[in-house]
């Protein structure tokens, strides 16, 4: 199916932190700065026309000099794992991918931090 772009400040999705757009570069109008914390995330509605598997691609930056590594849930249950890495500057942005089953409707795909410096800043789905 064609790739649809889910920005991460744009309703439904759900920004565990601020919504904000003062680093340069990201997609659309802004990118989500997750609270700095375990737990932190971001959760993104997929429309899926059938069931299968599912190419999920983060965009992100991380101006940290630590990744930033997340868990990928789709409707509750945990898919993959990500580092996201440090990307240089809070500027730069990179992509990470993770495959997933989809159900067809919707689908809740949540992006879980797993460190204590929450996520980095999540730009957008493309699923
Ligand atoms: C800085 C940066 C934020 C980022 C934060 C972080 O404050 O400006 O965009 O989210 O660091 O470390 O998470
Ligand atoms: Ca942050």
């Amino acid at each position: 199916a064609a790739t649809v772009r889910h920005e991460a400040e744009t309703a439904p999705t759900v920004c565990g932190g601020l919504v904000e757009a003062n680093h340069a570069g990201h997609s659309g109008s802004g990118f989500c700065n997750s609270d700095n914390a375990v737990g932190a995330a971001v959760e993104f509605r997929v429309n899926a026309a059938a069931a299968g598997p599912a190419t999920l691609t983060f965009g992100y930056a991380n101006g940290a000099t630590e990744s930033r590594p997340g868990e990928v849930l789709v409707n509750g249950t945990v898919v993959g794992t990500s580092q996201f890495g440090a990307t240089g500057a809070w500027t730069s942005w990179a992509s990470q991918t993770v495959t997933a089953q989809l159900n067809a409707g919707t689908n809740t795909v949540r992006l879980r931090a797993t460190g204590a410096g929450g996520l980095a800043n999540v730009d957008y789905l493309d699923a």
